[in-house]
């Protein structure tokens, strides 16, 4: 069964990261046909990258320290990704970015989506992280979840956070028929679906908007976007074709 790996982005004391990513696994869990898995970097006290040799290095002997080894072992049996990320400064914790170093080739051809929270929702943290999943070859996904500041604001002040998420997930819950009708099985629903209005595999989530989810009607948004396509500028791959290899369940499409 494909391993989606929730990865709590943050281990300071009295963090909020945890909230979230329980929150996450949660949904996986609903959802079913994925293993979703929680890594807590808590259990996994790397060292700061230190070593002579790059991750990326081709032949490369394998890193002695046992928690790399178990981070390592961890990251191979993923199939794909949820980073759960607070906002530091404008990029992720550096405790997450020094976990993405230790590895290489076990984050190759793999999705990952993202879950941030921050002043800002955590929108820059994403953007930084995004950057170094492609420096990874990391396929991140277009979508992602910016949980509102006053969500996080409860949590500093003793409030109700789970309310917060709920209120969330009132919005996944609306949406999870047209989720799971438009998916095609991906594992990353609802971070990954098919989307009528624009593309094979890509859309914001939460969305609360209602659509008509009959491959009927599919089929003729399609057809609409289709004919919008062959006025536009001529592309060199079609936008399907490049989303496709998001979704671990079409992995073929990267070669
Ligand atoms: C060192 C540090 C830097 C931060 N920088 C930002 C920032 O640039 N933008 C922002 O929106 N929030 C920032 N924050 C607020 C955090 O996003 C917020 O405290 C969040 O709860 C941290 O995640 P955690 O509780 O899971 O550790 C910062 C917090 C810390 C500790």
């Amino acid at each position: 069964m494909t391993v989606i790996s929730v990865i709590v982005g943050s281990t300071r004391q009295g963090r909020f990261s945890e909230k979230p990513a329980h929150w996450v696994l949660q949904h996986f869990k609903d959802r079913g046909g994925v293993d979703p898995r929680l890594l807590d970097l808590r259990d996994f006290p790397m060292p700061f990258f230190d070593q002579p040799v790059p991750p990326a290095m081709p032949d490369r002997p394998p890193y002695e320290n046992e928690v790399v080894k178990k981070w390592t072992a961890e990251i191979a049996r993923s199939d794909g990704f949820i980073f759960v990320t607070p906002e530091y400064n404008y990029g992720p914790a550096a405790v997450l970015k020094n976990a993405l170093d230790w590895v290489y080739p076990e984050w190759n051809r793999k999705a990952v989506a993202f879950v941030s929270y921050g002043g800002a929702a955590g929108a820059r943290g994403v953007q930084q992280l995004r950057e170094t999943a492609i420096e990874l070859q990391l396929a991140p996904i277009r979508s992602s979840v910016h949980i509102p500041a006053a969500v996080l604001w409860a949590h500093f002040q003793g409030g109700d956070v789970d309310a917060g998420l709920a209120d969330l997930s009132g919005q996944y819950t609306t949406n999870r028929a047209a989720f799971h009708a438009n998916s095609g099985g991906c594992p990353m629903a609802p971070f990954c679906y098919t989307n009528p209005y624009t593309s094979n595999r890509t859309h914001p989530w939460p969305d609360s908007r209602p659509r008509n989810t009959s491959d009927e009607s599919i089929q003729l948004r399609r057809g609409r976007l289709m004919d919008h396509r062959r006025d536009a500028r001529p592309r060199r791959r079609s936008r399907d074709s490049l989303t496709e290899t998001w979704c671990p369940d079409h992995s073929a499409g990267i070669g």
